[in-house]
């Protein structure tokens, strides 16, 4: 296993590109199952969570060719409908392969995705929204086993407890694009990377409306074919470079980063006194004066996403005041906090909070990654944290971040990756 060993202090300044968007790549490589012809995706991060969705494809029976960035996925010679316990269990986005599968086979077995370190997460909402559709489902040994013989439009209302899913807005619109009739999902998801998926379909011919908004319309057809789209630039890898420029005072400018995805981040920054200048495709974050701390509730797009909090719990770490941090997509996500204390912050949690008093310093230390986020939050801290931090378990961030340490080293960063 590898850790990431950084000397913190230095101030990080250059010019450095954003990779395509993980939460966007991953649903649309499952909805190349719903064509037999050839499509092709650019702009893909080099991952292990992409590699882990291409090995799933390729065992559901896709021939697909993943290098330098583009996948080429291709009707293979067997199909089969069973996405297995070992790599689904791996990745919960692996889960949306079910939409397609019985959008196109009109069966399924997929098993279940089950808990992570950052809360229960159910699949309620997908199977709500397939049933809806006309899927028939049990639950059979830990997998989902699906037949929709007769498949049928209809109207969806997706919202949950903690409010609309991306990944069952996903799945159920990688279905009902196959399915005749009108589907209308309520309360959709509005993330970027959900109407991205959209753009795609469309692409293969799809009929969807409303995409990017709570109310999706799609009128079914009968088959799709090949289609080539550019994956979005990833929100929240630009996001984690612009905390970076913040936390180390820096000067970074941000290549193929759509300031237009990142409108709460950017707000909060700018109330927080950052100054972050905006042009199409590009995003310059210069450190100018002390920050002030600030509040933030994690909301569905296009709300604060709770895959930036972490991250944010470091800036207002070293941020002088206090700051209280609200968690409502995933109240038990705060597994960095005591790491980040380990470190020197000052961080207590109430249940759903974090508050965070800001000190004047971090002190390097050997600290323990839990998950994709907390590990880039720890990342943040030994940035500017004063001697040695090395984050251990980094396998966590090679399932989000592409070449996160060689990015950070190419702004100056002294970092580096050791075996433990
Ligand atoms: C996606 C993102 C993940 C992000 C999350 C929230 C991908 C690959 N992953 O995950 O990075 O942190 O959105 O923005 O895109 N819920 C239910 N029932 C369901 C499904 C979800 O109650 O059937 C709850 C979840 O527990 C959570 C909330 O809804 O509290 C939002 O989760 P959801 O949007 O589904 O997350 P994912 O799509 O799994």
């Amino acid at each position: 296993m590898d850790k990431i060993v950084i000397e913190g202090g230095i101030r990080l300044r250059g010019e450095i590109t954003v990779s395509g968007s993980k939460n966007a790549v991953l649903p649309i490589i499952a909805a190349t199952l719903l064509t037999e012809d050839a499509c092709i995706i650019k702009s893909v991060p080099n991952l292990r969570d992409t590699n882990t969705m291409v090995k799933i494809l390729r065992a559901l029976g896709k021939s697909v060719d993943f290098d330098k960035g583009v996948i080429t996925a291709t009707q293979g010679k067997n199909t089969n409908f069973t996405a297995d316990y070992k790599l689904v269990s791996t990745m919960r986005a692996s889960f949306c392969v079910l939409g397609p599968l019985i959008g196109r086979f009109r069966k399924a077995k997929v098993s279940l995705p089950g808990g992570c370190i950052i809360g229960i997460r159910p699949v309620d909402l997908h199977l709500k929204g397939l049933k809806a559709l006309g899927t028939e489902i049990n639950i059979e040994g830990g997998y989902v086993v699906a037949s929709a013989p007769k498949l049928k439009g209809n109207y969806i209302y997706l919202g949950g407890e903690y409010g609309s899913s991306v990944l069952a807005t996903d799945n159920v619109m990688m279905a009902a694009v196959l399915c005749p009739g009108k589907t209308v999902i309520e309360a959709a998801a509005c993330e970027p990377e959900v109407a991205d998926l959209a753009e795609f379909l469309i692409k293969m011919g799809a009929k969807i409306k409303g995409h990017g908004t709570p109310t999706i319309e799609i009128e079914g057809v009968n088959k799709l074919h090949g289609a080539e789209h550019r994956i979005i630039p990833d929100r929240i890898e630009a996001g984690t470079l612009i905390i970076a420029a913040l936390i180390t005072k820096g000067d970074i400018t941000l290549k193929n980063a759509s300031y237009k995805h990142l409108g709460a981040i950017i707000d909060k920054l700018e109330e927080a006194g950052a100054y972050i200048h905006k042009v199409d495709g590009s995003i310059r974050i210069c450190y100018k004066k002390q920050l002030k701390p600030i509040n933030i509730t994690t909301l569905p797009y296009p709300g604060f996403p709770t895959d930036m909090q972490a991250q944010m719990m470091s800036l207002m770490a070293v941020t002088p005041g206090i700051s209280v941090i609200t968690e409502k997509i995933y109240p038990d996500r705060f597994m960095h906090v005591a790491e980040l204390n380990r470190m020197g912050a000052h961080v207590q949690r109430e249940g759903p909070h974090a508050i965070v008093q800001g000190v004047e310093f971090l002190s390097g230390a050997p600290v323990m990654a839990s998950d994709l986020r907390a590990s880039a939050s720890l990342v943040l801290a030994g940035l500017v944290a004063r001697g040695k931090t090395s984050v251990s378990r980094i396998y966590h961030l090679e399932r989000g971040y592409e070449n996160l340490e060689k990015k950070l080293e190419a702004l100056g960063a002294k970092i580096l990756r050791e075996k433990e």
